[in-house]
């Protein structure tokens, strides 16, 4: 099988001080000069899983300098790094992120979901960071490799999966605000359970004016450290109003945007009295999310109602609600893939949102896992987009 295969290319470098690390090339085109370090002491796996907490034993990087550009891949233990004091990422946020799951379907395979989505997300990330290019195909048989190595942690459930968290950072050593002539790639994976800990319930939002998630010109469609570290304050005051997540409104029109993490969706009788799944376009503030798109691929093909990317206002909402024209609304992210809206504390007014049935809550959840795990195929979203790891 897969791993015997690996096995078999081991080879042990002559020298090597500690016989327990096993060097290995792997001769592949795509990422053909990939070592691999294999750690000498794996972990037991944890029962429980949750969500980002426990690591898996290895971990891919790779390095790149002006001088020198990128350095061979390495997998190699899982570890702490080591940084210079005045590392970029670490001062000006110079950096970037990825989320996306592998899953065991009941066949025993390993499935990647829609992974190309999620490189191109990222090139286009390390752009707008002014960090260097890389090549995309590459990176993701690096990580294809590191998921294959690591088979065995991804749990064996439907409700569970490996996460994998590809980060870029400015590692320039020096202060000047100014493109890194240093970069760090790495990759890291944890099993992941359910990310909220309300489990399947709805969750309530806190929409304020008074801070915005991202703005026109800015870096809001990017997936950026920043973007997150900066929206904790709003989350505890979302907290302190009895809410748990915050929904971002933009613009003096209080346009709605996100939900916490999350895209946002609202499945409703619009103004022209037509059955519609809207969810706000993406015009440079709204995150390219692969579980929006997915949530857009399919239920075009459902064509049962209509599916727009569209501005949707607080006050077109309110008044939806007054009218009894909100069938449901929900969030979709890849972590927390889908979770249903019941409360919008909004004006000192908490305004329930229709989520009893969560009738197309319920039935897309049910729809990507099963495309996730590969019980089903979907034309868009798994012919072309999903790599089966075990090949
Ligand atoms: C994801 O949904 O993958 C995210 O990036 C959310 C997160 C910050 C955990």
């Amino acid at each position: 099988m897969v791993q015997a295969t690996f096995s078999a290319r081991r080879e042990k470098i002559k020298g090597q001080p500690n016989p327990s690390l096993i060097f290995a090339r792997v001769s592949s085109h795509q990422a053909a000069d990939l070592v691999v370090q294999l750690s000498p002491a794996p972990k037991s796996k944890p029962a429980e899983v949750d969500f980002g907490s426990v690591f898996t034993d290895h971990m891919l990087t790779v390095e790149w300098s002006l001088t020198e550009g990128w350095q061979a891949p390495l997998i190699r233990p899982f570890g702490n790094l080591s940084l210079h004091p005045a590392c970029s990422s670490l001062h000006y946020g110079i950096q970037l992120f990825e989320g996306l799951k592998v899953y065991r379907g009941d066949d025993g395979r390993l499935r990647l979901f829609r992974p190309t989505l999620n490189m191109k997300r990222m090139a286009s990330s390390a752009k707008r960071a002014c960090l260097p290019a890389f090549d995309q195909s590459e990176l993701l048989e690096c990580i294809r490799r590191l998921v294959e190595i690591e088979q065995d942690w991804v749990p064996h459930s439907n409700s569970a999966s490996l996460y994998i968290r590809p980060t870029f950072i400015g590692t320039e050593p020096s202060l000047g605000v100014k493109k890194p002539a240093r970069a760090l790639l790495y990759v890291i994976l944890c099993q992941a359970g359910s990310y909220f800990d309300t489990k399947n319930e709805a969750v309530s939002l806190w929409a304020d004016p008074k801070y915005t998630r991202a703005w026109k010109g800015g870096s809001g469609d990017c997936k950026m450290g920043g973007n997150y570290g900066c929206s904790l304050f709003a989350q505890y005051e979302a907290e302190d109003y009895g809410c748990q997540q915050v929904l971002w409104l933009y613009g003096d029109d209080q346009q709605i945007t996100e939900a916490g993490t999350m895209n946002i969706f609202l499945h409703w009788i619009n103004e022209d009295g037509e059955e519609e799944l809207a969810t706000p376009p993406l015009d440079g503030i709204i995150l390219p999310g692969v579980t929006r798109q997915s949530i857009l691929d399919i239920t075009r093909e459902w064509n049962e109602f209509l599916v727009s990317e569209r501005y949707l206002t607080m006050a077109q909402l309110c008044s939806a609600l007054r009218q009894q024209r909100v069938r449901e609304m929900f969030g979709s992210g890849t972590a927390a893939m889908i979770c249903p809206i019941g409360h919008i504390f909004y004006q000192g007014e908490n305004l329930h949102v229709p989520c009893q049935d969560q009738q197309i809550t319920s039935r897309l959840a049910k729809e990507l896992t099963d495309i996730q795990v590969g019980a089903r195929t979907h034309a868009r979203t798994q012919k072309t987009e999903v790599n089966d790891v075990s090949r």
